[in-house]
């Protein structure tokens, strides 16, 4: 059912696959070749060679053996001839791109843009993503290579991650990353037919204890958003159902992790798997620390019910409070839910739908030094300003909304040098994580535009009349 855009039914056949549908759970393994146009008429081409098999939001009875999606950067776009005045209707931020947002987003030290990966900065950041999901390894590199060999002309492929969901050694675990926690449970609910997480904790929290799902205008462009206006959009052919993607190639340092939280250990044994939990706000199986303080509970973090409960809490509602989830908690502080009051008002603009996936091997400590690991993450929203900077920049790298000065976020954003306030009862003084290297570092990334069917079709054709909107004269 459609409604064009007057509703909460988005026009599942032209939105991207990606941007609504979790693929991680029937697709274990995916390819990111990231690429720069080199002869717009030949990409043009080929893109419009794509748009048939690219993977949309209908939903599957059978998944298919791989997916395809595409998106471009604000140069990519212009690089394959979409015209300036349409270019310059793109929110600023994205025509900026992630680089040149560097110091907002906290991205200094070993994360400055100057020393990214080579073949992801400078004049080789990329123009274009495409994505491939697969259910076997061999599906996968088969289509790889069979996109590969169709970029040979128009474009040239300048870097590619190959990444696999991870097994989580405690049975019955979701997939983990790389530092060993159940990764992939919370994502925003939706109303209408845009997400299948219709579970308790995934919308906003709202009086008497419910949940209410989010407006797809929050993710899709062309709907209604949470403030019942239509988000910020570029002028059509591009402006319906496509999603504003941010990439972040994150490398985790797992022997540093490790070093860290086991040397804590040696001081008082066991410790090392509270601390973790703590910096995170969940047990490495799930379990959050508001629903169960004092250990996991299989219980919780087993239940794979429609309805399961590892998402359903709260922050304001817990009885231990900081106690439980201190305030610089991770997930506490990428998605403070109830925690500023006014039940979930303050936090429903700046929800993402995470769709990361790990890279490099799974750590064994007996390894060489030097092998590179990570998450390569993604997040979808229909702005990148108020959505995925606002979450990086004032929650996760700023510890002003949270009361916690200079803190940030010990897991993803302290840069070398950082620590972690984890609040305890009076008279007993809270516990301060010791100033650590960092333990993540940001080796490239970009935003994109990941756009509609139809608006890929107009970009292939290079079609900038579809909507009768014309350039101003
Ligand atoms: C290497 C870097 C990162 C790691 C290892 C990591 C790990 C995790 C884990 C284990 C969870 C809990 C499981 C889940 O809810 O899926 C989580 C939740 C989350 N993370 Fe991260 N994360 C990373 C980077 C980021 C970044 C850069 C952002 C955003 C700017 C972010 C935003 C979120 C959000 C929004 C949640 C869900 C919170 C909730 O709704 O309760 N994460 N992360």
């Amino acid at each position: 059912m459609t409604d064009h855009g007057r509703g909460h039914y988005v026009d599942q056949g032209d939105v991207q696959g990606n941007v609504l549908c979790g693929y991680g759970n029937d697709f274990r393994c995916a390819w990111y070749g990231f690429a720069l146009v080199t002869e717009p008429e030949a990409a043009r081409e080929w893109l419009g060679r794509q748009v048939e098999a690219v993977t949309t939001a209908v939903p599957w009875s059978t998944p298919p053996l791989h997916t395809l999606n595409v998106a471009l950067t604000h140069k990519g776009l212009g690089k394959i001839g979409v015209p300036a005045w349409l270019l310059k209707t793109f929110p600023q931020e994205f025509q900026e791109g992630m680089a040149k947002r560097a110091k907002c987003l906290g991205d200094l030290g070993d994360s400055d843009p100057a020393k990214w990966d080579r073949q992801l900065r400078g004049d080789k950041a990329p123009h274009i993503l495409v994505t491939v999901f697969a259910r076997t390894r061999a599906a996968l590199e088969e289509r790889r290579d069979e996109i590969r060999a169709g970029m040979e002309s128009g474009f040239s492929l300048a870097h590619e991650v190959d990444a696999e969901l991870l097994e989580h050694p405690l049975p019955g675990a979701f997939a983990r990353e790389h530092f060993g926690f159940a990764d992939g449970l919370a994502q925003p609910t939706i109303k209408g037919n845009a997400g299948p997480w219709e579970r308790p904790g995934g919308g906003t929290p709202v009086a008497g204890g419910g949940w209410e799902p989010l407006a797809p205008g929050e993710f899709v462009l062309g709907y209604v958003d949470e403030d019942g206006m239509y988000p910020e959009a570029p002028a059509q052919p591009l402006g319906r159902n496509g999603s504003f993607t941010v990439v972040r190639k994150l490398k985790q340092d797992v022997p540093e992790f490790r070093r860290f939280f086991d040397e804590a250990s040696k001081k008082r044994p066991g410790v090392a798997e509270v601390l973790e939990a703590k910096m995170l706000g969940r047990w490495h199986d799930g379990t959050p620390l508001v629903l169960s303080p004092d250990a996991p509970d299989p219980e919780v973090s087993g239940d794979r019910s429609r309805y399961s409960s590892i998402n359903d809490f709260r922050y304001s509602e817990s009885d231990a409070g900081p106690l439980a989830c201190p305030l610089g908690a991770h997930v506490r502080r990428a998605n403070p839910r109830d925690a500023f009051g006014w039940e979930g008002t303050l936090t429903r603009r700046h929800r993402i739908i995470r769709r990361g996936m790990p890279y490099g091997p799974a750590y064994d400590e007996h390894e060489e030094n030097g092998i590179e690991r990570g998450l390569l993450f993604i997040c979808h929203q229909a702005s990148i300003a108020r959505q995925f900077e606002v979450i990086q920049r004032r929650w996760l790298y700023d510890g002003d909304a949270f009361g916690l000065g200079d803190d940030k976020d010990f897991l993803t954003s302290a840069e070398d040098g950082g620590k972690m306030t984890i609040q305890a009862a009076r008279p007993v003084p809270p516990t301060f994580l010791s100033p650590q290297k960092r333990f993540v570092t940001l080796r490239g990334g970009g935003y994109f535009f990941t756009p509609g069917i139809a608006a890929l079709s107009a970009l292939a054709a290079a079609d900038w009349t579809g909507s009768g909107q014309h350039p101003p004269s």
